[in-house]
């Protein structure tokens, strides 16, 4: 299956799913890394893995309907069936949400329905949870309210702080979100009636 990548800053999460496709049997092919910010750092570590890169600001639309649609149309133009947000700091409309509903992915630093929003680490360390994590899901209108397709855990220790827990949750994202979508693309999880529905052993 064809995979683009859509981001908007640093783009580890993208550099993990890149290595993990590469693998022969890997079930989707990274055809697309797609950036609202043209400086974003990991267009140019795409761009340095061989990978087809677009930037499509934001700030040269008119509004949020109008970017949308250049970067719908960019996706199209490159054959791509499933869309992966990683690190993408835009609000989707529910127009484009709908036209990719069931095959677009995001993943959230935290469990689900556990903090939503930004400054996850932070809510966690003051919600004084001794298990945090993150959260691969299907993208719906509702910001990080979709449906869950993986998750991982990891311990909250005493001496944490944002920067010691948010590296804990990366390691995990890292590994979670191409297992994620190896599981979608492979068409053994899949959305039906707002559930996600999984092959037999997923
Ligand atoms: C990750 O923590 C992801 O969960 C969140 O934004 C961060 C992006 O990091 N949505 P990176 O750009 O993948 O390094």
């Amino acid at each position: 299956a064809k995979v683009a990548i859509l981001i908007s800053g640093r783009g580890s999460n993208m550099v993990s799913l890149l290595e993990a496709a590469r693998a022969p049997d890997y079930p989707a092919e990274i055809v697309l890394v797609a950036s609202n910010r043209p400086d974003a750092p990991g267009l140019a570590r795409a761009a340095a893995a061989g990978i087809a890169t677009e930037a499509v600001d934001h700030r040269a639309f008119a509004d949020r309907a109008a970017f949308e649609r250049a970067l719908d149309e960019s996706l199209r133009r490159h054959g791509v069936e499933f869309l992966v947000l990683a690190g993408f700091m835009r609000v989707l409309t529910p127009w484009f949400v709908e036209a990719w509903a069931g095959r677009m992915l995001n993943i959230h630093p935290s469990l689900l329905p556990l903090f939503r929003g930004t400054h996850t680490h932070v809510q966690a360390l003051a919600a004084g949870v001794r298990l945090h994590g993150c959260t691969v899901h299907f993208v719906v209108p509702e910001l990080d309210a979709g449906p869950i397709v993986a998750q991982a855990a990891v311990p909250v220790l005493p001496e944490d702080d944002e920067d010691a827990l948010s590296a804990r949750v990366l390691v995990q994202e890292h590994r979670l979100y191409p297992a994620a979508l190896a599981l979608v693309a492979s068409g053994r999880a899949r959305l039906d009636g707002g559930r996600v529905v999984f092959a037999e052993g997923s």
